[in-house]
């Protein structure tokens, strides 16, 4: 027997100093008397990658997570040395490398002020288990520093004191702070002095993070396996750091069909068709509007992937037919386990053209899930992503299906107890074979990858809608995400809340919640409460597991009833609204959603905050978190902002209460904001319109809006088939002006904008519209101050007294 002794003791090794030094364009290579190689990686200037190798030679440089279409390049780049130290500097950071300890700093370029600071810096352990290492880094966790981001966790906003794993798990019920769970985004901004970074440790092992937990001046992140790989990303302003992360590991490929953003509406599960069809006429009879209505796995014939049960659904495609004509778009769940049954024609196929995953030692990874014993697609291979693509033709281009739900992909495995596959499976890992170690917490990501090539391709001229469960960082080119099974309460409610800041902060900002929780029965105060926060979601679905009881609208009684339709009303209002801070996330990675601390970190008030957020670039909301209340408490943060409902003004930069019984919920808007606003509509594409609102608050000062549209769906965007018009409000003590600048080719159906004036603080004396004077009648000044207006007008100017 071989006694390990000799390398159990060794502990924590340390690189030594450094004996060589080369470089290679933008790669520097540092070489230690012990054989460590430290590779850094100018990207950008403000983008620097950092890699470790303990034996001298690097693994094949491949990432699931960053994107080909990452951008590359700097202004600038020099190498320079001092006795203790190689110097890097770029045109926005500053890289020391020590030439004793390998160690890193990195400074503002400007100021040169301290960054981040290596701590003990790299080190590693050996790995006798599984071999390789268990690589670590320590940083040094500066003077009130606080930290953002990590995808799905469901904590407060900010991460300090806290310690977290990333191992992707099917955690049903889960609670506040249970980790990890369902997704692995290891990526987190820091902000400290004013100034934020980010690090993303792209490692698709078991990786996990301590902020300043086990040591008050020490953060950590390490991996179970594989290299010590991360990117340094500066701002230094947060929102900037977000975007480069975003740039790197990707946007979504394309925007979503609009009727994606509508209203959706799951249950597990609506059979047989004739429930399907109670509840979409419903929607319609009740006035509620609603775009997407979702089949869980009983639409399947035992669970069957790719088939029907044709008691409950005897003729699919007339039934999707149908709902289509009522304006439901048909979202049906996949998941990845694929029934063991010789007669069962995807099974079959997989397992002759030998797609399916295996132990190390050959046989089949047999696992339980819905369909009872399964094997599973090894989806980190192309060929079988090719072929799971194809699987979808029938379901989207022949039954007319318009979205896929992909589900159980971390993966789970029921009734063993670490709920997924064994370490020893095998995965292809896109041509660098490994165990499931490394290709777990990416295996869901590359299923929604390979089903967003099916739809992408079936659904073709239209734009493909996939939602996952499970997600590694970058699966945002394909997919949007929800948060896995959560529970009916209001401890849930300000968890949904938070996980979408932070999921939008790790540049994932398709997401949201089941709204009124998945697991157990919401009563309809939680409901209502709910769908207010739920609205301003990216993503927007009432799912429910449906063994508590029903979960419709218009289950808890007339009042919440009445108060769904009012907020999913303003859902369909501010469409425009939405589409265009879609629009802002797919350009340059802005996020949709934005905590408070993310929207103004130079204000510290701001640095704990997790119950408020911006949504887009000027909405303030504030969801209520409790029952019985009649209002809140909540910091607006500094400006000058209008209450949604009252038009009244309110300075920032201070906590407040704010009303808001059952019918309301705590929204401001920015002063000087232009507010682009639809006509409700049943369903997108309802109606065509003559006009659409834009609802302009009065600044004294400058303000700039965007409004971005297109056709809604297909491609033709991209061609330059959009419209894109900045609004620039200047407000003056009588006057105020509002300028427009258009951009590409698009031309929508409306013709006017009807433009509704909030706190004009003076009467209108005269009103020109691209310098031309038109007569003072055709402004309305009724209850609402507004005027009809060409669309492309080029200045609209109000003097007044
Ligand atoms: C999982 C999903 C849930 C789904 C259920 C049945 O629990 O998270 O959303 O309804 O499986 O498919």
């Amino acid at each position: 027997m071989i006694v390990n002794t000799e390398l159990e003791q060794k502990g924590n090794l340390f690189p030594s100093e450094i004996i060589n030094y080369k470089k290679d364009i933008d790669t520097l290579q540092f070489t230690t008397k012990n054989n460590v190689v430290l590779q850094v990686t100018v990207v950008r200037d403000s983008v620097i990658r950092f890699r470790y190798s303990t034996t001298g030679k690097f693994e094949n440089d491949f990432s699931y997570g960053v994107t080909i279409h990452a951008s590359r390049g700097y202004h600038f780049l020099d190498v320079t040395e001092d006795e203790k130290h190689y110097i890097i500097t770029t045109s926005k950071l500053i890289c020391k490398v020590e030439r004793l300890s390998l160690q890193v700093s990195l400074f503002d370029a400007l100021d040169l002020k301290l960054i981040n600071q290596d701590e003990i810096g790299f080190h590693w352990e050996e790995s006798y288990e599984y071999g390789g290492d268990i690589v670590k880094m320590s940083k040094a966790c500066q003077k009130a520093e606080s930290y953002y981001g990590l995808g799905d966790k469901p904590v407060d906003v900010n991460l300090k004191g806290k310690r977290f794993e990333n191992w992707a798990t099917d955690s049903y019920a889960f609670g506040k702070n249970t980790d990890p769970i369902y997704k692995a985004i290891p990526f987190y901004t820091a902000l400290h002095d004013n100034k934020s970074y980010g690090i993303f440790f792209d490692n698709t092992f078991k990786t996990s993070f301590d902020f300043a937990h086990e040591r008050r001046n020490v953060t950590s992140f390490w991996a179970q396996g594989g290299e010590m790989n991360y990117y340094f990303m500066y701002g230094p302003k947060m929102e900037d750091v977000v975007k480069n992360y975003t740039d790197l590991t990707g946007k979504p490929h394309a925007l979503p069909p609009l009727w994606a953003l509508g209203f959706h509406q799951c249950k597990w599960s609506y059979y047989p068709e004739a429930n399907v069809k109670e509840v979409t006429n419903t929607f319609r009879d009740l006035k509620i509007p609603c775009d997407a209505i979702y089949l869980d796995i009983d639409y399947m014939d035992d669970f069957r992937c790719f088939t029907w049960n044709k008691d409950y659904f005897p003729d699919p495609k007339k039934m999707v037919k149908e709902l289509k004509d009522d304006g439901f778009k048909t979202v049906v769940i996949i998941d990845p386990g694929i029934k063991i049954d010789l007669e069962y024609d995807v099974f079959k196929e997989g397992l002759d053209k030998d797609y399916f995953c295996k132990r190390a030692d050959g046989p089949y990874m047999k696992g339980k899930v819905w369909p009872g014993e399964c094997y599973f697609p090894d989806y980190t291979k192309p060929e079988v992503r090719d072929w799971w693509a194809g699987l979808f033709k029938e379901l989207i281009e022949d039954i007319g299906v318009k979205g896929v739900w992909n589900d159980m992909n971390e993966p789970a495995v029921m009734d063993v107890p670490n709920k997924s596959f064994p370490d020893d499976v095998r995965h292809d890992y896109d041509g660098n074979p490994c165990s499931h170690r490394k290709a777990h917490n990416i295996y869901g990501t590359q299923m929604a990858r390979a089903t967003y090539h099916g739809l992408k391709k079936y659904a073709y001229p239209k734009r493909p809608f996939v939602i996952t469960r499970s997600a590694y960082s970058g699966a945002q080119r394909y997919t949007s995400t929800w948060m896995g099974d959560n529970v009916a309460t209001w401890e849930h409610l300000a968890i949904a809340n938070n996980q979408a800041q932070r999921m939008s902060m790790s540049g994932f900002s398709f997401a949201g919640s089941d709204i009124g929780g998945f697991a157990e029965q919401p009563h309809g105060e939680l409901f209502a409460r709910w769908i207010q926060l739920g609205i301003f979601h990216a993503f927007c679905r009432v799912h429910s597991s449906g063994d508590h009881g029903d979960q419709e609208p218009w289950v808890f009684g007339e009042e919440i009833t009445d108060i769904v339709r009012k907020f999913v009303e303003l859902r369909y209002q501010l469409l425009p609204y939405l589409y265009t801070a879609f629009w802002n996330y797919i350009n340059d990675g802005t996020p949709i959603l934005k905590s408070l601390v993310l929207y103004d970190q130079e204000d510290s008030a701001t640095y704990y905050r997790s119950d408020e957020f911006i949504y887009g670039e000027q909405i303030l909301v504030c969801p209520i978190q409790e029952p019985n209340a009649k209002g809140r408490r909540m910091y607006i943060p500094r400006g000058k902002w209008y209450n949604f409902w009252t038009d009244e003004l309110v300075e920032g930069g201070k906590e407040m209460w704010v009303d808001a019984a059952l019918e309301s919920m705590p929204i401001f808007i920015k002063e000087g904001a232009v507010i682009p606003k639809y006509p409700v509509q049943q369903y997108v594409g309802e109606k065509k319109f003559d006009d659409i609102t834009l609802d302009v608050y009065y600044k004294e000062g400058k303000e700039s809006s965007k409004l971005y549209d297109d056709a809604h769906d297909g491609y033709d965007y991209k061609k330059g088939r959009f419209s894109l018009r900045t609004f620039t409000v200047t407000g003056k003590k009588e006057q105020l002006i509002i300028q427009q600048h258009k951009r590409g080719d698009f031309n929508a159906d409306y013709n006017k904008f009807h433009i509704v004036f909030h706190n004009l603080p003076f009467s209108i004396t005269s009103i020109q519209i691209d310098n031309v004077e038109v007569p003072i009648d055709n402004f309305n000044t009724g209850k609402k101050q507004s005027i009809l207006i060409d669309k492309e007008f080029n200045e609209l100017h109000l003097v007044g007294k």
